[in-house]
Protein backbone atom coordinates (compact mmCIF):
# COMPACT_ATOMS: atom_id res chain seq x y z
CA UNK A 1 0.00 0.00 0.00
CA UNK A 2 1.29 3.45 -0.88
CA UNK A 3 2.50 5.70 1.93
CA UNK A 4 1.06 8.69 1.08
CA UNK A 5 -1.93 8.86 -0.59
CA UNK A 6 -4.60 11.22 -0.86
CA UNK A 7 -5.88 10.20 2.43
CA UNK A 8 -2.49 11.52 4.08
CA UNK A 9 -3.24 14.04 6.97
CA UNK A 10 -1.25 17.08 6.50
CA UNK A 11 0.27 19.96 8.60
CA UNK A 12 1.53 23.38 8.30
CA UNK A 13 4.53 24.60 10.21
CA UNK A 14 4.47 28.51 9.17
CA UNK A 15 1.43 30.00 8.30
CA UNK A 16 2.15 33.19 6.33
CA UNK A 17 1.29 33.86 2.37
CA UNK A 18 2.04 30.60 1.07
CA UNK A 19 1.13 28.18 4.20
CA UNK A 20 -2.38 29.03 4.06
CA UNK A 21 -2.87 29.54 0.47
CA UNK A 22 -1.89 26.46 -0.23
CA UNK A 23 -3.77 24.62 3.45
CA UNK A 24 -6.65 26.46 1.84
CA UNK A 25 -6.35 25.08 -1.58
CA UNK A 26 -5.45 21.39 -0.89
CA UNK A 27 -8.12 21.56 1.56
CA UNK A 28 -10.98 22.23 -0.92
CA UNK A 29 -9.58 19.99 -2.55
CA UNK A 30 -10.34 17.20 -0.46
CA UNK A 31 -6.99 16.86 1.17
CA UNK A 32 -7.37 16.70 5.05
CA UNK A 33 -5.50 19.27 6.42
CA UNK A 34 -5.32 18.69 10.02
CA UNK A 35 -2.54 20.68 11.83
CA UNK A 36 -1.19 23.89 12.10
CA UNK A 37 1.37 25.89 13.93
CA UNK A 38 3.53 28.97 13.27
CA UNK A 39 4.91 31.17 15.44
CA UNK A 40 2.47 32.95 16.54
CA UNK A 41 -0.45 31.35 17.22
CA UNK A 42 -2.86 33.78 15.89
CA UNK A 43 -1.27 33.18 12.55
CA UNK A 44 -1.73 29.32 13.19
CA UNK A 45 -5.40 29.99 14.35
CA UNK A 46 -5.33 31.61 10.88
CA UNK A 47 -4.48 28.88 8.47
CA UNK A 48 -7.00 26.46 10.70
CA UNK A 49 -9.63 29.07 9.47
CA UNK A 50 -9.06 29.14 5.62
CA UNK A 51 -8.82 24.97 6.30
CA UNK A 52 -11.79 23.89 8.41
CA UNK A 53 -10.65 20.62 9.58
CA UNK A 54 -7.39 22.00 10.97
CA UNK A 55 -6.56 22.11 14.56
CA UNK A 56 -4.06 25.52 15.73
CA UNK A 57 -1.40 24.29 17.93
CA UNK A 58 1.23 26.43 19.86
CA UNK A 59 4.44 24.27 18.73
CA UNK A 60 5.86 23.22 15.11
CA UNK A 61 6.36 19.36 17.14
CA UNK A 62 2.30 19.36 18.21
CA UNK A 63 1.52 19.64 14.68
CA UNK A 64 4.25 17.26 13.27
CA UNK A 65 2.53 14.33 16.03
CA UNK A 66 -0.68 14.79 14.24
CA UNK A 67 0.15 14.01 10.62
CA UNK A 68 1.75 12.20 7.80
CA UNK A 69 3.07 14.79 5.78
CA UNK A 70 4.32 18.38 7.36
CA UNK A 71 4.74 21.01 5.03
CA UNK A 72 7.46 24.06 6.71
CA UNK A 73 6.76 27.12 4.95
CA UNK A 74 8.46 29.53 7.29
CA UNK A 75 11.10 31.69 5.05
CA UNK A 76 13.36 29.87 3.17
CA UNK A 77 16.42 30.84 6.03
CA UNK A 78 14.34 29.30 8.97
CA UNK A 79 13.26 25.90 7.23
CA UNK A 80 16.71 23.82 8.18
CA UNK A 81 16.27 25.13 11.61
CA UNK A 82 12.81 24.41 12.33
CA UNK A 83 12.71 20.64 10.67
CA UNK A 84 16.09 20.25 12.44
CA UNK A 85 14.20 21.24 16.06
CA UNK A 86 11.07 18.23 15.56
CA UNK A 87 11.04 14.96 16.54
CA UNK A 88 10.18 12.83 13.11
CA UNK A 89 8.48 9.86 12.82
CA UNK A 90 10.33 7.30 10.25
CA UNK A 91 8.72 7.24 7.18
CA UNK A 92 6.93 10.64 7.95
CA UNK A 93 6.74 13.36 4.90
CA UNK A 94 8.67 16.48 5.15
CA UNK A 95 7.82 19.24 2.68
CA UNK A 96 9.14 22.78 1.67
CA UNK A 97 7.87 25.35 -0.57
CA UNK A 98 11.16 26.91 -1.38
CA UNK A 99 12.09 27.41 -4.99
CA UNK A 100 15.66 27.97 -4.76
CA UNK A 101 16.13 25.78 -1.65
CA UNK A 102 17.37 22.34 -2.29
CA UNK A 103 16.75 19.07 -0.35
CA UNK A 104 19.75 19.13 1.86
CA UNK A 105 17.94 21.67 4.37
CA UNK A 106 15.69 18.91 5.20
CA UNK A 107 19.02 16.52 6.25
CA UNK A 108 17.91 16.52 9.79
CA UNK A 109 14.54 14.77 9.18
CA UNK A 110 16.37 12.49 6.43
CA UNK A 111 18.83 11.30 9.06
CA UNK A 112 16.26 9.93 11.05
CA UNK A 113 14.36 8.05 8.02
CA UNK A 114 11.41 10.74 6.89
CA UNK A 115 10.70 11.41 3.08
CA UNK A 116 11.78 14.93 1.98
CA UNK A 117 10.09 16.72 -1.12
CA UNK A 118 9.70 20.52 -2.27
CA UNK A 119 6.89 21.93 -3.58
CA UNK A 120 7.14 25.64 -5.00
CA UNK A 121 4.36 27.63 -6.50
CA UNK A 122 5.93 29.47 -9.40
CA UNK A 123 3.58 31.94 -8.63
CA UNK A 124 3.82 35.84 -6.47
CA UNK A 125 1.51 34.64 -3.39
CA UNK A 126 0.96 38.50 -2.03
CA UNK A 127 -1.85 37.46 0.77
CA UNK A 128 -2.29 35.16 3.25
CA UNK A 129 -6.42 35.19 3.15
CA UNK A 130 -6.60 35.46 -0.77
CA UNK A 131 -3.61 33.74 -2.40
CA UNK A 132 -5.12 30.58 -2.81
CA UNK A 133 -6.68 31.93 -5.80
CA UNK A 134 -3.26 32.34 -7.31
CA UNK A 135 -2.41 28.81 -7.78
CA UNK A 136 -5.12 27.15 -10.16
CA UNK A 137 -2.84 27.39 -13.13
CA UNK A 138 0.21 28.13 -11.73
CA UNK A 139 3.43 25.71 -12.45
CA UNK A 140 5.00 23.97 -9.11
CA UNK A 141 8.53 22.84 -9.66
CA UNK A 142 8.94 19.94 -7.48
CA UNK A 143 12.06 18.28 -6.69
CA UNK A 144 11.51 14.69 -4.76
CA UNK A 145 12.05 10.82 -5.80
CA UNK A 146 9.67 7.84 -5.88
CA UNK A 147 6.19 8.01 -3.52
CA UNK A 148 6.70 11.63 -2.73
CA UNK A 149 7.21 12.74 -6.52
CA UNK A 150 4.03 11.07 -7.16
CA UNK A 151 2.21 12.23 -4.44
CA UNK A 152 3.15 16.18 -4.86
CA UNK A 153 2.97 15.77 -8.60
CA UNK A 154 -0.94 14.81 -7.71
CA UNK A 155 -1.87 17.17 -5.33
CA UNK A 156 -0.14 20.32 -8.05
CA UNK A 157 -3.18 18.31 -10.28
CA UNK A 158 -5.51 18.53 -7.63
CA UNK A 159 -5.52 22.32 -7.47
CA UNK A 160 -5.54 22.80 -10.96
CA UNK A 161 -1.67 23.51 -11.29
CA UNK A 162 0.90 22.05 -13.63
CA UNK A 163 3.46 20.07 -12.13
CA UNK A 164 7.21 20.35 -13.45
CA UNK A 165 10.19 18.28 -12.09
CA UNK A 166 13.32 20.17 -10.73
CA UNK A 167 16.80 18.52 -10.29
CA UNK A 168 18.76 20.39 -7.36
CA UNK A 169 21.31 21.89 -9.59
CA UNK A 170 18.73 23.67 -11.93
CA UNK A 171 16.65 25.62 -9.12
CA UNK A 172 18.49 28.51 -8.84
CA UNK A 173 18.03 29.71 -12.50
CA UNK A 174 14.53 28.11 -12.17
CA UNK A 175 13.51 30.42 -9.05
CA UNK A 176 15.55 33.48 -10.60
CA UNK A 177 12.94 33.19 -13.85
CA UNK A 178 10.43 33.81 -11.63
CA UNK A 179 11.85 36.31 -9.82
CA UNK A 180 12.42 38.37 -13.41
CA UNK A 181 9.20 37.48 -14.15
CA UNK A 182 7.25 38.55 -10.35
CA UNK A 183 9.98 40.51 -8.43
CA UNK A 184 11.76 42.75 -11.17
CA UNK A 185 8.49 43.03 -13.36
CA UNK A 186 6.90 44.34 -10.40
CA UNK A 187 10.18 46.75 -10.18
CA UNK A 188 10.27 47.55 -13.95
CA UNK A 189 6.35 48.25 -13.57
CA UNK A 190 7.19 50.58 -10.27
CA UNK A 191 9.85 52.40 -12.49
CA UNK A 192 7.70 53.06 -15.24
CA UNK A 193 4.81 54.69 -13.00
CA UNK A 194 7.64 56.84 -11.65
CA UNK A 195 8.10 58.13 -14.75
CA UNK A 196 4.88 59.75 -14.82
CA UNK A 197 5.92 62.00 -12.43
CA UNK A 198 8.41 63.45 -15.06
CA UNK A 199 5.07 64.82 -17.12
CA UNK A 200 2.96 65.90 -14.38
CA UNK A 201 1.17 63.30 -13.40
CA UNK A 202 1.16 60.93 -9.74
CA UNK A 203 3.06 57.78 -9.62
CA UNK A 204 -0.66 56.11 -8.54
CA UNK A 205 -1.57 57.77 -11.32
CA UNK A 206 0.97 55.83 -13.85
CA UNK A 207 0.44 52.63 -12.32
CA UNK A 208 -3.36 53.15 -12.98
CA UNK A 209 -2.65 53.54 -16.54
CA UNK A 210 -0.06 50.65 -16.96
CA UNK A 211 -1.71 47.96 -14.92
CA UNK A 212 -4.08 46.91 -17.91
CA UNK A 213 -0.80 46.94 -19.74
CA UNK A 214 0.68 44.77 -18.42
CA UNK A 215 -2.25 42.25 -17.90
CA UNK A 216 -2.96 42.27 -21.39
CA UNK A 217 1.28 41.65 -22.20
CA UNK A 218 0.50 38.49 -20.04
CA UNK A 219 -2.28 37.46 -22.52
CA UNK A 220 -0.95 38.27 -25.60
CA UNK A 221 2.62 36.85 -24.15
CA UNK A 222 0.10 33.49 -23.13
CA UNK A 223 -1.58 33.48 -26.47
CA UNK A 224 0.87 34.19 -28.99
CA UNK A 225 4.19 33.36 -27.48
CA UNK A 226 7.98 34.62 -27.93
CA UNK A 227 8.41 36.06 -30.48
CA UNK A 228 4.78 36.49 -31.61
CA UNK A 229 3.65 38.73 -28.41
CA UNK A 230 7.00 40.52 -28.57
CA UNK A 231 5.72 44.11 -29.94
CA UNK A 232 6.67 47.96 -30.41
CA UNK A 233 9.17 50.39 -31.54
CA UNK A 234 11.87 47.54 -31.64
CA UNK A 235 10.00 45.20 -33.64
CA UNK A 236 8.77 48.20 -36.26
CA UNK A 237 12.77 49.28 -35.98
CA UNK A 238 11.31 52.81 -35.51
CA UNK A 239 15.08 53.92 -34.88
CA UNK A 240 13.67 57.28 -34.49
CA UNK A 241 11.45 56.65 -32.00
CA UNK A 242 14.16 55.02 -29.85
CA UNK A 243 16.29 58.28 -30.06
CA UNK A 244 13.66 60.33 -28.94
CA UNK A 245 13.00 57.90 -25.63
CA UNK A 246 16.71 58.19 -25.57
CA UNK A 247 16.45 61.88 -25.13
CA UNK A 248 13.81 62.07 -23.18
CA UNK A 249 14.88 59.49 -20.54
CA UNK A 250 18.36 61.35 -20.71
CA UNK A 251 16.85 65.03 -20.34
CA UNK A 252 14.31 63.88 -17.51
CA UNK A 253 15.32 60.75 -15.40
CA UNK A 254 19.07 59.84 -16.78
CA UNK A 255 19.29 57.36 -13.84
CA UNK A 256 17.26 54.92 -15.79
CA UNK A 257 19.36 55.21 -19.32
CA UNK A 258 21.01 52.04 -17.91
CA UNK A 259 18.41 50.30 -17.45
CA UNK A 260 16.37 50.86 -20.46
CA UNK A 261 19.10 50.44 -22.66
CA UNK A 262 20.12 46.65 -21.41
CA UNK A 263 16.61 45.75 -21.57
CA UNK A 264 16.12 46.91 -25.50
CA UNK A 265 19.58 45.15 -25.96
CA UNK A 266 18.30 42.25 -24.16
CA UNK A 267 14.94 42.05 -26.41
CA UNK A 268 16.47 42.72 -29.70
CA UNK A 269 17.05 39.34 -31.24
CA UNK A 270 13.52 38.59 -30.29
CA UNK A 271 12.84 41.38 -32.04
CA UNK A 272 14.79 40.52 -35.03
CA UNK A 273 13.30 36.96 -34.75
CA UNK A 274 9.65 38.49 -35.16
CA UNK A 275 10.29 41.40 -37.78
CA UNK A 276 9.78 43.08 -39.43
CA UNK A 277 12.56 44.60 -38.39
CA UNK A 278 15.93 43.83 -40.26
CA UNK A 279 19.58 43.41 -39.42
CA UNK A 280 20.63 46.55 -40.95
CA UNK A 281 17.99 48.64 -38.83
CA UNK A 282 18.61 46.29 -35.66
CA UNK A 283 22.48 47.28 -35.98
CA UNK A 284 21.67 50.98 -36.06
CA UNK A 285 19.24 50.69 -32.80
CA UNK A 286 21.80 48.58 -31.12
CA UNK A 287 24.59 51.29 -31.36
CA UNK A 288 21.98 53.55 -30.17
CA UNK A 289 21.36 52.25 -27.45
CA UNK A 290 24.99 50.91 -26.38
CA UNK A 291 25.96 54.48 -26.49
CA UNK A 292 23.41 55.72 -24.49
CA UNK A 293 23.39 52.91 -21.65
CA UNK A 294 27.04 54.59 -20.39
CA UNK A 295 25.06 57.91 -20.34
CA UNK A 296 23.76 60.73 -22.60
CA UNK A 297 26.14 61.42 -25.85
CA UNK A 298 27.20 64.72 -26.96
CA UNK A 299 24.82 67.24 -28.16
CA UNK A 300 26.28 66.71 -32.18
CA UNK A 301 25.60 62.91 -31.85
CA UNK A 302 24.28 62.27 -35.43
CA UNK A 303 19.77 61.60 -35.29
CA UNK A 304 19.04 58.08 -37.02
CA UNK A 305 17.15 58.33 -40.43
CA UNK A 306 13.19 57.62 -39.46
CA UNK A 307 11.54 55.28 -41.13
CA UNK A 308 9.93 56.82 -44.36
CA UNK A 309 6.26 56.45 -45.48
CA UNK A 310 5.00 54.49 -42.03
CA UNK A 311 2.65 55.60 -40.22
CA UNK A 312 3.17 56.26 -36.45
CA UNK A 313 1.95 53.06 -34.50
CA UNK A 314 0.82 52.48 -30.42
CA UNK A 315 3.77 50.65 -28.24
N1 LIG B 1 5.18 34.48 -1.22
C1 LIG B 1 5.46 33.95 -2.38
O1 LIG B 1 5.13 34.53 -3.43
C2 LIG B 1 6.14 32.61 -2.48
C3 LIG B 1 6.05 31.95 -3.70
C4 LIG B 1 6.62 30.70 -3.83
C5 LIG B 1 7.27 30.12 -2.76
N2 LIG B 1 7.38 30.80 -1.57
C6 LIG B 1 8.08 30.10 -0.49
O2 LIG B 1 7.14 29.78 0.53
C7 LIG B 1 7.78 29.79 1.81
C8 LIG B 1 7.02 30.74 2.73
O3 LIG B 1 7.03 32.03 2.15
P1 LIG B 1 5.85 33.08 2.45
O4 LIG B 1 5.91 34.10 1.39
O5 LIG B 1 4.58 32.37 2.74
O6 LIG B 1 6.41 33.73 3.79
P2 LIG B 1 5.59 34.55 4.89
O7 LIG B 1 4.33 35.08 4.33
O8 LIG B 1 6.56 35.44 5.52
O9 LIG B 1 5.17 33.40 5.91
C9 LIG B 1 6.10 32.68 6.65
C10 LIG B 1 5.42 32.27 7.95
O10 LIG B 1 6.33 31.47 8.71
C11 LIG B 1 6.25 31.84 10.06
N3 LIG B 1 7.55 31.63 10.69
C12 LIG B 1 8.69 32.37 10.57
N4 LIG B 1 9.68 31.83 11.29
C13 LIG B 1 9.15 30.73 11.89
C14 LIG B 1 9.66 29.77 12.80
N5 LIG B 1 10.94 29.82 13.19
N6 LIG B 1 8.84 28.79 13.22
C15 LIG B 1 7.56 28.72 12.81
N7 LIG B 1 7.00 29.63 11.97
C16 LIG B 1 7.79 30.60 11.52
C17 LIG B 1 5.91 33.31 10.04
O11 LIG B 1 5.53 33.76 11.29
P3 LIG B 1 4.28 34.19 12.14
O12 LIG B 1 3.81 32.98 12.86
O13 LIG B 1 4.89 35.22 13.00
O14 LIG B 1 3.22 34.73 11.23
C18 LIG B 1 5.00 33.44 8.82
O15 LIG B 1 3.66 33.31 9.12
C19 LIG B 1 9.23 30.21 1.55
O16 LIG B 1 10.02 29.05 1.44
C20 LIG B 1 9.15 30.92 0.21
O17 LIG B 1 10.37 30.87 -0.52
C21 LIG B 1 6.82 32.02 -1.42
Amino acid sequence: MARFSRESRLGFVGAGRVGCSLAAALSTAGYPVAAAASRAFDSARRLARLAPDAVAYRTPQEAADRVDILFVTTPDDAIRQVASDIRWRAGQGVVHCSGVASLDVLAAPVAVGAVPGAFHPLQAVSSAENGVESLPGATFGIEAEGEMRSYLSEAAEAIGANPIFLRAEDKPIYHLTGVLMGNLLTALGAVSAQLWETFGFSRAEGVKALAPMMRQVSVNLDASGVPGAVAGPYVRGDAGTVRKHLDALAERAPQYLPLYCELALAGLPFALERGPIDERRAAEIRKMLEEFREGPPSPNHPQPETNQGEQPKCA
